[in-house]
């Protein structure tokens, strides 16, 4: 299984903040926005991540992540030129994804809730054609909707729809068999000029191949892609943080745990930013010893859930 961060577009939608950097590169609190959808994908066990973003912002997502050997993964990049839509992703990385399957993120998805990771890599190994998850929202309108019958079988998916047939949008989180870059090449432009992944979406769902699975009422899914939710995401970020003492989205603790950083390399970092609390976060890990209170900690770190056994 290969990864993509969807990390394009103008962010027009976030100007002026965003006129002269990327919007996936603003801080959500404490750390860039992209940490969040590549801890996702980390968590899901993805070490080949493919990060696509605009000609001009590539150097700075290169700058900031490096080949991901830092966080013993493997990370590429390649550009978007023009926004034109996310499908257009799988034509890009088409080499990259080779005969593999792939899961996409959007860069500006945040995700969180007890048990996700557990979710996720079920959903990864069950997987047959193409897995998406529902979130019930108050602003359906803003996304892509799924309806359902009474058996909660999936009937429609619209775009956008002025009059949206169910409350549940569909999350920039994909999981897709090889099939969709012949998909995504397929497509026609929408009225704003993109391919949807709406369209590519409806290519499984007319052969009864779409799985929606639905994140419940106890998960977090948040889109930073206003000034109002970006807003909401860093306090919600900053509230769990504080209370919990544990971060969220924290690219070194994920690779430590997961077995792909050692404690000298966490160590190392740590002390490169000693003098902010992320800093202080890694070497506070790193000093750790492996009890068993240790281990219970993590099991009640819901963003981790590295040992919630299957
Ligand atoms: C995109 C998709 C939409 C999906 C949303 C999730 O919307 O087109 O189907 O629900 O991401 O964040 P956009 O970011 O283009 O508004």
């Amino acid at each position: 299984m290969k990864g993509i961060i969807l990390a394009g577009g103008s962010g027009s939608r976030l100007s002026p903040s965003t006129n002269s950097i990327n919007k996936h590169l603003l801080a959500v609190y404490d750390k860039p926005m992209i940490y969040y959808p590549l801890s996702v994908l980390m968590l899901g066990g993805m070490k080949e991540i493919m990060i696509i973003s605009t000609p001009y912002d590539r150097p700075r997502f290169e700058e900031l992540l490096g080949d991901g050997s830092a966080f013993g993964i493997s990370l590429t990049y390649k550009e978007q030129s023009e926004p034109n839509g996310i499908p257009e992703a799988f034509i890009i990385a088409e080499d990259f994804i080779g005969n593999d399957d792939v899961t996409l993120i959007l860069g500006d998805n945040i995700f969180y809730g007890q048990g996700f990771t557990t979710l996720l890599r079920k959903a990864i190994k069950n997987h047959h054609y193409a897995t998406v998850f529902g979130y019930r929202v108050k602003d359906p309108e803003r996304f892509g909707v799924v309806e359902f019958d009474h058996l909660k079988k999936v009937i429609s998916l619209e775009e956008k729809p002025e009059e949206p047939k169910s409350d549940f949008a569909v999350t920039g989180l994909y999981i897709y068999d090889n099939r969709c870059i012949d998909f995504a090449r397929k497509l026609s432009f929408s009225k704003r000029g993109e391919l949807e992944i709406t369209d590519l979406n409806k290519e499984y769902l007319k052969r009864s191949q779409l799985d929606v699975q639905l994140l419940g009422r106890g998960f977090a899914w948040m889109d930073a892609g206003t000034h109002e939710s970006l807003f909401d995401a860093a306090e919600f970020v900053k509230n769990i943080q504080q209370r919990q003492g544990f971060k969220l989205a924290c690219l070194e603790e994920i690779s430590y745990y997961m077995g792909y950083i050692d404690k000298e390399t966490l160590f190392k970092k740590g002390k490169s930013m000693e003098k902010n609390d992320y800093g202080k976060y890694l070497l506070e890990i790193a000093d750790r010893k492996h009890t068993q209170q240790y281990w219970e900690a993590i099991d009640r770190n819901p963003m981790l859930g590295l040992v919630e056994n299957e």
